[in-house]
């Protein structure tokens, strides 16, 4: 088995789709894993859309954002009336922690779906009113980001960007 630092080396942005629909059990186990993400006092502000019917996928591959006609989507929202807050804080006012609720447990379902051959592509191109419309979102559901799913096609490979990883001495530093 893959150990989890091999899952993160080897892991890539999937932008070419297998049509094949990925089984219920897996979709059910990178809910699972997601919903036992951390989240600020256990307050589990995510909202998940899985966007799964023929219908909902029709929806989604109208939104001016790449869908690389994945047979799978997600969109991982927060709920704002949820979320927590903190009023400490000296630099946001009353600072909500919703979008890092919404972005671990989406990045907890992006291992999770490595771990089980699923690929995905992370997408964020999207104009956050838009997916709130063709939806119907609530007013209260944040739109954060959406996944693209599934199998890899036979052509599936890394973009060229996949490569371009800078050295850790520009991005890390040791106090
Ligand atoms: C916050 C965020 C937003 C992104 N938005 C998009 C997007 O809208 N469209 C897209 O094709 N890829 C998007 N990506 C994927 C990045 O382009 C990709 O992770 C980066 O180029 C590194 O390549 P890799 O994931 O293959 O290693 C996004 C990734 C993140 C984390």
């Amino acid at each position: 088995m893959m150990s989890f630092y091999e899952l993160a080396k080897n892991r890539y942005s999937e932008r070419y789709f297998d049509p094949r629909p990925v089984e219920q059990e897996k979709i059910d186990r990178i809910l699972e894993a997601g919903r036992m993400s951390p989240t600020a006092c256990n307050y589990q502000p995510q909202r998940v859309y899985v966007i799964q019917s023929e219908e909902a996928l029709k929806k989604a591959r109208r939104i001016r954002v790449s869908h690389f006609n994945a047979p799978l989507m997600m969109l991982v929202c927060y709920d704002i009336e949820t979320a927590w807050r903190n009023p400490r804080d000296r630099l946001y006012d009353n600072y909500c922690s919703g979008e890092q609720d919404a972005t671990i447990v989406a990045a907890t379902m992006m291992y999770e779906a490595e771990e089980l051959c699923v690929h995905s592509v992370w997408l964020r191109g999207f104009d956050s009113r838009e997916i709130a419309e063709v939806f119907d979102l609530p007013d209260n559901h944040v739109p954060v980001m959406m996944f693209a799913m599934g199998y890899p096609s036979d052509t599936s490979k890394p973009s060229p960007w996949h490569f371009l990883r800078k050295p850790l001495d520009e991005t890390v530093t040791v106090l």
